[in-house]
Order: structure tokens, then sequence, then C-alpha cells
């Protein structure tokens, strides 16, 4: 039989086609086959729990399993390699020498999960790298200075004062335990939008429904769902996803809300009315650091950076604070005794609270003993990666090849028990000077440690500790026994289903 037209004229190129896809396909099986080999080798020295050949540790890895991470951290000492699929290790140290050498390094930040942030942050301090990173700290980091912070210190009592009407209002009507932490995340969405934007958002008034808020929770969800899911990691694959489109939906949320915010403060400038507004304010708030870096180094900070930035600030600033004081709260409910010491050392300082100094904060050495404790217990941010960019030998002689990726778990490190007598109590006499003193400088990480550390440690410290007085002044806090807390991982540490406590108010002095 005769072959037909198509046949004789499409076989041939649909044959060379097939071959050159199967050649390929075999090509890439052999790289991710040498990969994996290459992988397996370097990380020989190193014992790592049992692992699945194809999901590796992901499913140990994901979410809430910190008592999985302690187990490990206990039966394998300073470090173990975890497999994300088969062809992935993240390289994982919790013990202070390792962190030392690991931290003195200027490694990028690895892709993960900064890759999978950038395009809804942008690329802004928390994902630079190199001279770009280095200009850009350089330029910011005046925002921070104590001359400044010491101006935001009423700005934030204010907004913790309206929580603490809310709370009033609640208690007076109901007597059930409430659900602090959706309050105290809109709380500190007010503090940040007011110090760092002097922006009036009324977010703690127009509830929790506020688009930007939301977006910001989802979107976090979706990074770290999408960082330990190896066949996300792929951006069509995952562009195409059900949560790759929901990503791109909040990501254009997030970045509608910073264009406003910048938009709405350029505005008069553009117009001319600079003089006025900067009149009116007593302070240079870090929306006017960023746009007078702008302003002075056109060629090298873009509006580009200047988005990523004000991203970054808005993100980083809120959250991580928010988590940190529903944990305090927690820590302090689970236990009356540093509750109540914490409560007597406010009122010996700050009376019934009416006034608060930066000076007054200074003097509350219990309470910031509590606060680091809480930062020890449940660190907000349980882990940081860097992708080696040379070699690295760790103080035992073990060493590692260049491009692996480590992951500093600081939860592991605070919970090491090598590190840490009973690391599962909260005991903040950890924190006096003298057990201080005899402790490695790098055994207690919440805000990291060198150049690479966290830019807002003081202007944290100072949010947790306004609020943390203002609330301990007015309310009694107790566990709502029947819904402890649940926590899940993304990227912060929060709280499932909120941190439920009975709040009971005390009687105006
Ligand atoms: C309790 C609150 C906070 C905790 C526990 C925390 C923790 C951290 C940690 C561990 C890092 C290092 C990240 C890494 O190396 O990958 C970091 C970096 C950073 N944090 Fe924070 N942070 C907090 C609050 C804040 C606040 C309030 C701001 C801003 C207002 C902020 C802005 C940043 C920025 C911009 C970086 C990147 C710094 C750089 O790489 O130069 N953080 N933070």
């Amino acid at each position: 039989m005769e072959a037909s037209w198509l046949e004789t004229r499409w076989a041939r190129p649909l044959y060379l086609a097939f071959v050159f896809c199967l050649a390929l396909g075999l090509l890439q099986t052999i790289k991710l086959y040498l990969r994996r080999q290459r992988l397996l080798r370097d990380l020989r020295p190193f014992p790592a729990p049992p692992t699945h050949w194809f999901y590796g540790h992901q499913k140990f890895l994901q979410e809430d399993k910190m008592e999985k991470l302690e187990e490990t951290v206990e039966k394998y000492p300073c470090a173990f390699p975890c497999w994300v699929g088969p062809f992935q290790a993240f390289f994982f140290i919790y013990d202070p020498d390792y962190a030392k050498t690991f931290l003195s390094r200027t490694d990028p930040k690895s892709q993960y999960p900064y890759r999978f942030m950038t395009p809804c942050l942008g690329k802004g301090l928390l994902n630079l790298d190199g001279p770009k990173w280095f200009q850009h700290r350089r330029l910011l980091t005046p925002g921070f200075h104590c001359d400044i912070l010491k101006t935001y210190v009423d700005m934030m009592a204010h907004s913790v004062n309206t929580m603490l009407d809310k709370w009033e209002k609640i208690c007076s009507t109901q007597d059930t335990a409430v659900e602090v932490f959706e309050h105290i995340n809109l709380m500190a969405l007010d503090i940040i939008m007011k110090c760092a934007f002097s922006r009036e958002t009324n977010c703690q008034i127009n509830g929790s429904l506020d688009p930007y808020v939301k977006a910001a929770v989802e979107l976090r969800k979706i990074i770290f769902y999408r960082m330990y899911n190896f066949w996300h990691h792929h951006d069509i694959i995952f562009k195409f996803s059900p949560n790759g489109h929901l990503f791109q939906e909040l990501s254009k949320v997030l970045h509608q809300h910073t264009e406003k915010v910048i938009q709405d403060r350029k505005k008069p400038l553009k117009a001319g009315m600079k003089q006025d507004n900067t009149q009116k304010k007593k302070y240079q708030d870090f929306l006017d650091i960023i746009l007078s870096a702008q302003a002075e180094n056109e060629d090298s900070f873009s509006n580009a950076d200047l988005r990523s930035e004000v991203n970054t600030f808005m993100l980083a600033g809120h959250d991580t604070s928010a988590v940190s004081l529903s944990w305090l709260l927690y820590c302090l409910a689970l236990n009356p005794e540093h509750q109540e010491r914490c409560r007597e050392e406010i009122r010996s300082i700050l009376g019934d609270g009416s006034s608060i100094t930066w000076d007054q904060l200074g003097e509350m050495s219990y309470t910031t003993m509590c606060i680091k404790e809480m930062f020890r217990l449940i660190p907000p941010v349980t882990s940081i990666s860097r992708e080696l960019s040379k070699p690295l030998t760790f103080s035992d002689g073990r060493s590692l090849p260049a491009g692996i990726t480590v992951v500093l778990s600081i939860w592991g490190l605070h919970h090491n028990p090598a590190v840490w007598k009973s690391p599962k109590i909260f005991d903040p006499l950890r924190f006096t000077k003298e057990n201080s003193d005899q402790r490695h400088p790098y055994a207690f990480l919440p805000f990291s440690s060198g150049p690479r550390n966290c830019i807002g440690e003081q202007f944290a410290m100072l949010e947790l500790k306004v609020a943390i007085a203002l609330i301990l002044l007015h309310f009694k806090v107790t566990p709502d026994l029947t819904r402890p807390p649940v926590f899940s991982n993304h990227i912060i540490l929060k709280p499932k289903h909120g941190i439920h406590l009975h709040l009971k108010k005390f009687p105006k002095c």
C-alpha cells in the first residue's frame, strides 16, 4: 500500500523531533542523576535521618512539625542534610560554632525562599545581594537611628491604646476568650504604617477585611507551600497551578497598596508642598529617608527599588512584630508568676502608663528578659538560608562545597539541648547578665547576626516593650486551655488558628 501524503511529508520531521525530545529528556535525566550523586557524595560526612527516595524529608519539614526538628537536633549534633525531593538538599545547621562560621561570611541569600518572594516583593534589602544590597543598607540604616526611634514611642502607644479600647469593649460584652493575634496583627500594621509612612489607615477600626492584610497572609502561605513542594519550584508549573494564579492576584493587591502609599506622599512633594509637609511632622519617617535617598541617587536608586523597599518594610515590619507580641502574651499567660513580675516592674516604672518615655522603656529589665526568652522559645523567624559561593569548612574540620544551600535553623539552635538546659521550659532568668555572659555569642540569634542582621531589631524591641507594658497594665491574661495554639511555619512562625486568651480588665485606679 502506498504511503499517504501526510506520512511522507511529516514522518521524517516528526521522527527527528521525537528523537530530539528523547535525547533532551535523557540528557536532563543524566544531569539530575549526576546532581543527586554529587550531592550524596558532598553530604556523606553528615549523617541524615531516614529519607524517602522521592519525597526526601519534605513531609517532615512541612508546616508545624517543630517537634520533629527538635528530635533530629537531639539525634544529629550540629547539622544534618535535609532532602527536598530526589535532587535538592538543604543543609540544616543549629550549632553555635557552625552558626558563627556561617554568619561571618557574605554568601548570597539562597534562592529559597527569596526567589519565590521576588515576584511579589521585588528586590529589597531582604533579598538583595552584593554592592546593591550594601548601597541600600547604607542608605536606609539612618532610618533606624535611636533619635528617630524615640519619636515613635507616642505613636506606638496610641496604636496599642486603640487595640486596648477594643479589648475593653469586647470584655465588657462577653465572657469568652478573645483571639488576640488578629487584633495584634492589625495593631502592628497600624504602627508600621504610622511610623514608617506617616499614614493613618484606621485598619484597626476597619477590621481584618483589609485587603492588604489578607493578601500578605495568603502570599506567605503560598511562598512556603512552594518552597517545600519541589514540583512547584518550576516557574511554568507554578504559574499555571491554582496557587500560582492566586499568587498573581494577591501580588497585584500588594503592589497597588504600595503604589498608593508612595504616590500619596509624592503628590504633595510634586505640587511644591514639601515645606508644609515637613513642617507639620516633627520627625523624618522611613519614607522620607527612602525618598531623599532616591533624590540623591537617582541613577542608582530607581522607582522599582523604591517600591521594593516600601514593600519589604511594610511586610517585614509588621508581621514579625505581630507574631512576637502574640507569642509573648501566650508565654506570659502560661506563666502567671512571670506575668506578675513584669506587671510589678512596669507599674513601678510607668505608674498608670499615661505617658511613656524612651528612657523608662530602657529600665524594664525583667520584662526585657521575658521578651528575650520568648524569642528563644518561639523564634518568629525560624530559619535563614544562604547559597555557598565558595567552600565552607566548619570548626570541626568537616566541609561543604560551593553551591550548597545552608539553612541556619534558629529554632533548632534555640532548642538545642547541647546549648540550652531544659530548652522547652520558659525561663527568663537565662538572660540575666551572669547567665548571658557565660553563653556562646552565637547561641541566641532571633534577629540573626553579622552584616545581614535584622535592620529593624531596635524598632521591634521598642514596639514590643511599649505594647506589653500597656497590655499588662490594663489586663491580666490567662490561656484558653481548650484551644491551645498550633504552629504554622510560613517563613514566620504563626499561630495557625490564632491565640485564644482570657482577658481580665483591671479596674481603673
Ligand atoms: C520581632 C521582630 C523581628 C524579627 C524576629 C526579625 C528577624 C529577622 C531576621 C532573622 C533577619 C535575617 C534574615 C536573613 O538573613 O535572611 C531579618 C532581616 C531583616 N529584617 Fe527583621 N525581624 C523583625 C522585625 C523587623 C522589623 C520591625 C523590620 C522593619 C521595620 C525588619 C526588617 C528587616 C529587614 C529589611 C531585613 C533584611 C536586612 C538585610 O539583609 O540587610 N525586621 N529580620
